[in-house]
């Protein structure tokens, strides 16, 4: 079996979240495959600059997939002779995705409605990639309910896919509730191809419970994983020594700071300080006083005040 899909500790495709700088981040910590955020066909097409910075990656960020979304089969193998350009080392086709601008289009979990076309997708992809890379299909359970999963799990086998990444929940279900682990489990049991199993996992105690309730290859951190990049580390040694430390207020603080240079280098101060704001909730989840300080860095547009806060900042 392919080593990237074989007991591996997936950090998932997040949108506005995991950029290259907190792809890296996360496999400092022990992630062992990352991915893009979803890229439109239409945009690679259509050669947005924008779009193809989405595709960019480092070197050290391997093993890397680049995720593509759009509603026709054509546009989309058009889109991975681009996406091959950028040498990745798996494509991954989205067919999950629940919003309202993704679905209205017919893309992402809209895909679950129509049989014929995710077999046309993934026929038609897996040709374009010519057996040169890994395609990956990631999907949700279906559209309202799971009634054509088990077909949509073979029509994806049987067209070429290397791995299918799974969050059982239905489109309707966006993201309520809990996510039903035990269709991770009857998909493992039906398929013939490698299982990445997603939904839900914010502990290591829970990745532990994916691995041995539902037998899939590896698993699929997301949510989890914001402003949290310990939990790879955590995840790890408890599969190993049954054990993990938790991570003390100040180490997160830091972690806050390390992680805005880093975007800063890239993007500029003040962008650095807009992506950032997204994460410090997450990072200071549980602090006392942690309220007050995102109000804080909320306001202000200043990079030394902004820092300032950060460091004065006591638990
Ligand atoms: C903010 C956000 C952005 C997401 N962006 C993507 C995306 O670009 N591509 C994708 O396949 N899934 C995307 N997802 C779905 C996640 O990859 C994952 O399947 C889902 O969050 C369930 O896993 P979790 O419970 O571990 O978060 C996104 C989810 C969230 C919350």
């Amino acid at each position: 079996m392919n080593s990237i899909f074989s007991n591996k500790i997936w950090l998932a495709p997040l949108a506005g979240y995991t950029d290259s700088v907190y792809r890296k981040i996360c496999k400092s910590f022990g992630a062992d495959v990352v991915m893009s955020e979803m890229i439109s066909a239409d945009a690679l097409i259509y050669n947005n600059p924008k779009t193809k910075i989405l595709a960019e990656f480092d070197e050290e960020e391997r093993p890397i997939g680049l995720q593509i979304f759009g509603n026709d089969a054509y546009k989309i193998s058009e889109g991975i002779k681009i996406l091959k350009e950028y040498h990745p080392d798996f494509i991954d086709i989205n067919m999950g995705c629940p919003m309202k601008k993704i679905i209205k289009n017919e893309s992402g979990a809209a895909l679950l409605k129509d049989k014929n076309k995710i077999k046309e997708i993934v026929k038609l992809s897996y040709k374009t990639i010519n057996d040169k890379l890994p395609l990956t299909i990631k999907i949700r359970a279906g559209w309202s309910s799971d009634k054509n999963l088990f077909e949509i799990v073979k029509i994806i086998e049987s067209e070429g896919a290397s791995a299918i990444i799974f969050h059982p929940r239905t489109r309707n279900e966006m993201f309520f509730g809990k996510s039903n682990w035990d269709l991770i489990t009857k998909v493992k049991e039906n398929s013939g191809i490698p299982i990445i199993g997603n939904g839900d996992i914010t502990t290591p105690e829970d990745a532990k419970e994916m691995f041995e309730k539902t037998k899939c290859d590896s698993i699929m951190v997301g949510r989890g994983a914001i402003g949290n990049p310990w939990i790879f580390k955590q995840i790890k040694n408890y599969l190993q020594n049954n054990s993990y430390s938790e991570i003390i207020s100040p180490n997160r603080i830091q972690m806050i700071i390390v992680h805005f240079e880093k975007i800063k280098k890239r993007v500029g101060s003040r962008k650095a300080i807009h992506i950032i704001r997204k994460f410090i909730a997450s990072y200071t989840k549980g602090m006392k006083g942690a309220s007050n300080l995102r109000q804080k860095c909320n306001q202000t547009k200043d990079e030394k005040q902004f820092i300032e806060y950060l460091f004065n900042f006591q638990p």
